[in-house]
Parts: structure tokens; sequence; C-alpha cells
């Protein structure tokens, strides 16, 4: 068995996962999401602290697989350099205390290892990651081939929900809030430019479209909950055109047999129904990890270690560092 950590972000998590049947053995997660709502985003350095509270806490509950386990492994890159370091920390003190290897896996390739829980992978495949910190496709040949073939210039899907949601006061994770606040509103309320739609470039944007939201909100006398609603709605709606616009583009140059969503913006109902819907014509499967799988979790950096204990990809310990950025 591996025990993996993560504390890229502002998710505590740990997991324990079979080498031999794949198998989930223990999954917990603590979400820092109420302590950094009061901010309108994560702060790094609160982040930390509380990394330092939930880590120990969650391992306390696995120490009945201590004796079985193999390998740890640790999300070291790339994500918020300190919070990196707790996970880090602990890894190596667990490695010097068992006396067992160090697997250093990176948070990206967890993402895409999210749709693989207590699964074998499928490869080809073609993976667009939104989350806080990306917006990118991957072109996926297995665990060690996968290249960036189109990415954010700028801001994050979901880093512009987070984004809209503190300018209108609504919290923090903004994803969920502004989804649940524009399925009362009118889509059609406040036209909003789709970012790059006249730009054949394969790339994202977000940072004109948050203008484009903060002008509007400017222009309104009051933001009333109906205000609201309908800027999340109209908002919402743009979001996803840019990404779906963008994905067009993709299918008809190359359609892939296999797609998949990933990361926590993933979760997006807009844009599951018109991916899904994009995917019909082409007879491409679609592949969506489970909803408990998309946001920052150990599972899936469990799911990538197995493969990488299998090939003996290890890390010394005195070699093991955090990367705040990092190439796939
Ligand atoms: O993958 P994740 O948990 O953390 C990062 O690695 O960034 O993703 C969190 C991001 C946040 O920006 C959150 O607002 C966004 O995913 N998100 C959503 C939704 N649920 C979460 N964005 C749009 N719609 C959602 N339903
Ligand atoms: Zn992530």
């Amino acid at each position: 068995m591996i025990l993996s950590i993560e504390s890229s972000c502002d998710d505590s998590s740990i997991a324990v996962t079979s080498i031999d049947t794949l198998k989930l053995v223990y999954h917990k997660k603590i979400s820092q999401e109420l302590q950094h709502s009061v901010y309108g985003g994560v702060v790094p350095e609160l982040a930390a602290r509380l990394h330092v509270e939930a880590l120990p806490k969650i391992l306390e509950e696995c120490q009945e697989y201590f004796p079985l386990l193999k390998a740890i492994a640790v999300t070291n890159a790339p994500g918020l350099a300190v919070t990196l370091t707790e996970g880090v920390t602990m890894a190596k003190a667990l490695s010097i205390a068992l006396k067992i290897p160090l697997i250093a896996v990176n948070h990206l390739k967890g993402h895409v290892y999210s749709l693989f829980i207590e699964k074998e992978a499928i490869f080809p495949i073609t993976v667009l990651l939104v989350s806080g910190g990306h917006t990118q496709v991957i072109e996926v040949e297995d665990l060690n081939h996968m290249h960036v073939s189109a990415k954010t210039i700028d801001d994050s899907f979901g880093e512009s929900f987070d984004k809209v949601s503190k300018m209108l006061n609504l919290g923090y994770p903004g994803g969920p809030i502004v989804q649940e606040y524009a399925l009362q509103g009118n889509d059609s309320a406040y036209e909003l430019p789709i970012p790059l739609s006249q730009s054949a470039l394969l790339a994202f944007s977000y940072s004109g479209l948050k203008n484009a939201v903060r002008m509007t909100i400017e222009k309104e006398n009051e933001l009333n909950l109906a205000v609201k609603q309908n800027i999340c709605a109209s908002f919402q709606k743009t979001a996803v055109a840019h990404i779906v616009q963008k994905m067009k583009k993709l299918f008809k140059q190359n359609p892939p047999q296999h797609f998949a969503i990933v990361g926590g913006a993933s979760a997006n109902i807009c844009l599951r129904t018109q991916i899904k819907q994009l995917c019909q014509p082409y007879n491409t499967t679609l592949h969506l990890s489970q909803l408990q799988y998309c946001s920052d979790n150990a599972a899936m950096i469990g799911r990538v270690a197995v493969e990488q204990y299998k090939t003996g990809n290890f890390t010394p310990l005195n070699e093991l560092d955090v990367f705040s950025r990092v190439a796939l």
C-alpha cells in the first residue's frame, strides 16, 4: 500500500491506496474553504497553518496501515510553496520513521489520474483541466508523456468564478456559488464578450471577461438579488461558451477518441452538459471524474504514485523539494 499526501492549496488530504488492486483503502480530506471565504480567496500563510493542524489529525486515523506501507507519496509541484512544504515535510518524516521510499507526484498528473481512481487508465486521452489554478488541455499518451496543447494566457476558468463571486460579495469558492445564483438568473440579461472569439489561437483568457463583469457591476445602481443572479447567469454562459468555442476548434482539427474534463471546476454543470453535446457527433467518449475527486484530493495522488512505484520512480529524501511552478 502507498500513503499519499496532498497539500498544494487549501485542501489537506491523505489517502491509502493498494498497489495490487488499486483499491482506495482510506481517503480523507479537510477543506479550508470556510476559513478562506472571509478573504474572498486563499491566503497562503493561513492555508499553511491550517495544514499543520489538519494533516496530523488525518494521519492519526491511518496508523493501522503503517506496517503495510511500501512508499510515501506527496504532491511536490505545482502549488503554493508554503503549503506544499507542509505535505513534503510530513512525507519526509514518515519516510524516515517507516524506512520506506518517497514518491514525488505532480499535482496536474494527479488531476488526470482522478479519472482512474480504482480503475485502469485509458490512453490516449485528451484532458481539459479546469481548476482554480489551471485551464489547459493536456494530450495524454501515458503517465510519462503528457503535453499541454492549449492553456490560459492569464486567469483560469475557476479563478474567474472566484473573482466574480468576490466582486458580488457572494463568498469563496466562487464556482459553486455563482453556478447556484446563475440557476435563477437570465443568462441573456447582459451581453458579455466571449474571450478570444476572433482569434485563431487555441488558448484561453479570462481577465477581459472579469473586467467586463466589473464594469457591468459598476454601472448597476443597486446590486439586488435579481441583478446578482442575472450577472452570474450571463457570466457563466460566456465563460463556458469560451471553452466550448475553443474545444470545437480542437475537435475539428483532431477529434479525440477519449476526452475528459477534470479539476475542481469540472463540477460545473453547464460546462459538463455542453462538452457532452460537443462529444456526441464525433463519437468521442466523455470521461468525467466522480464529483468527490474533481477538487484537490490525495486519492488522485495515490493513484499516480501506484504507477510510479511500479516503474521505480522514487525521489531520494535529500532531493525532494517543492516547486510552485513546473512543466508536466
Ligand atoms: O481543483 P481545485 O479544487 O483546486 C485547484 O487546484 O485550483 O479547484 C477549485 C476551483 C475554484 O476556483 C472553484 O471556484 C472552482 O474550482 N469550482 C467551480 C465549480 N466548483 C468549483 N467553478 C465553476 N463551477 C463550479 N461548479
Ligand atoms: Zn488542483
